[in-house]
């Protein structure tokens, strides 16, 4: 009779987010088991800017990433010692909030003699889909995998052949689709942020109601929302030159779907047109159901789209992340630099 193999020891990395407005430290166990995940949220002191304000965001990372860290290492029932590495958000994102996030994981990583990892925030985002939120074992996104990313900076088709490896089809051209939906949500006379304003007030509208342009942009994988925002300006200005109430909930519905049209057609062709095996949709602008729910009545292939919790930025996407590269043996030196424009590819 042979022995029973011991079980392996498990992997847990300490994650750390602070690229923009939210504030976030998580302990994730073999890059799926998700064991804390704590977000400190700045919406509320960004909303009367309608945007986020650059100097109050690093002020506000520097007030609460102490304890956002111990929260997260309380909820997991682990201490420091317990940590195998500290993953931490290198990029892009704004320079101040970044390098807020980047030295406390320095801090940690020395006083501690843990290996430190450098995350791509957009590659965090695309990781977010391995995690299991609620402990339920599901099978993982096959590669080949087309990835569709749509936050408030960003909006992009990758290519992903294989852990870690990034092919860029394209990208928008101008605005992303999160800032479109942010400037269009101002215009609209609705709250920051845009995104979820525009869902809410869009479920009551009529998607039909205005025709609001697509740019296709044929032959090529990149978008351009700049357009269509134009549109949306020009109708509400009509509008409102002829003292008419504002029809706010046709207007969201309109762009939305003009929004989500694009995206879904853009994300299938490509899927087909290089044989992926799925589809991911992952960043900020995943959360939305019209989204969600299009893309997956539309593909051809299995889609993953992580769970609401963890679509907008959070830490745990970043411990996956760096779960994959630690195992890959890619660790970085303790001088390691904030990078606020870096490309995923
Ligand atoms: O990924 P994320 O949290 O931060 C960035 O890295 O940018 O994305 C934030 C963006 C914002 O533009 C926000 O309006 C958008 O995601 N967003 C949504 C929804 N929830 C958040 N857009 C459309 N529908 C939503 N439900
Ligand atoms: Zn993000």
């Amino acid at each position: 009779m042979s022995a029973a193999k011991p079980a392996p020891t498990p992997i847990r990395i300490l994650g750390i987010e602070s690229s923009c407005d939210e504030t976030a430290a998580a302990v994730v166990e073999d890059g799926r088991k998700l064991l804390s995940n704590v977000v400190a949220s700045q919406i509320e002191l960004h909303a009367r800017y309608g945007g986020v304000f650059p100097e109050v965001a690093s002020r506000q990372h520097i007030r609460t990433i102490y304890a956002v860290v111990q929260e997260a290492l309380q909820q997991a029932h682990l201490s420091l010692q317990e940590i195998d590495a500290i993953a931490v958000t290198r990029g892009p994102g704004l320079a101040g909030s970044l390098v807020v996030g980047m030295n406390t994981a320095k801090g940690l990583a020395l006083g501690s003699n843990l290996p430190l990892i450098g995350v791509n925030h957009l590659e965090g985002h695309v990781y977010s889909a391995w995690l299991h939120p609620d402990g339920e074992e599901s099978p993982p996104p096959e590669f080949p995998l087309i990835v569709l990313l749509v936050s408030g900076g960003h909006t992009e088709l990758n290519l992903v052949e294989g852990h870690l490896h990034y092919q860029r089809l394209g990208a928008t051209l101008d605005d992303a689709a999160g800032e479109a939906f942010d400037k269009v949500a101002r215009l609209l006379g609705l709250p920051y942020p845009g995104g979820p304003s525009i869902q809410k007030a869009a479920a009551g509208g009529n998607p039909n109601a205005f025709h609001m342009p697509r740019a296709r942009l044929e032959g090529t994988w990149n978008f351009s929302f700049s357009g269509l925002k134009t549109a949306v300006l020009r109708t509400v200005r009509e509008i409102e030159d002829q003292k008419r109430p504002l029809p706010v909930a046709d207007l969201a519905a309109s762009f939305q779907e003009a929004v989500v049209d694009v995206l879904v057609s853009k994300t299938i062709a490509a899927a087909e047109q290089f044989q992926a095996k799925s589809i991911l949709v992952a960043g900020g602008v995943s959360a939305n159901k019209e989204l969600r729910d299009t893309i997956l009545a539309r593909s051809p292939v299995p889609v993953f789209i992580p769970p609401l919790s963890l679509c907008t930025d959070n830490a745990a996407m970043i411990a996956t992340a760096g779960y994959y590269r630690f195992i890959h043996g890619q660790t970085d030196p303790l001088d390691l630099d904030v990078l606020p424009t870096w490309p995923l590819s």
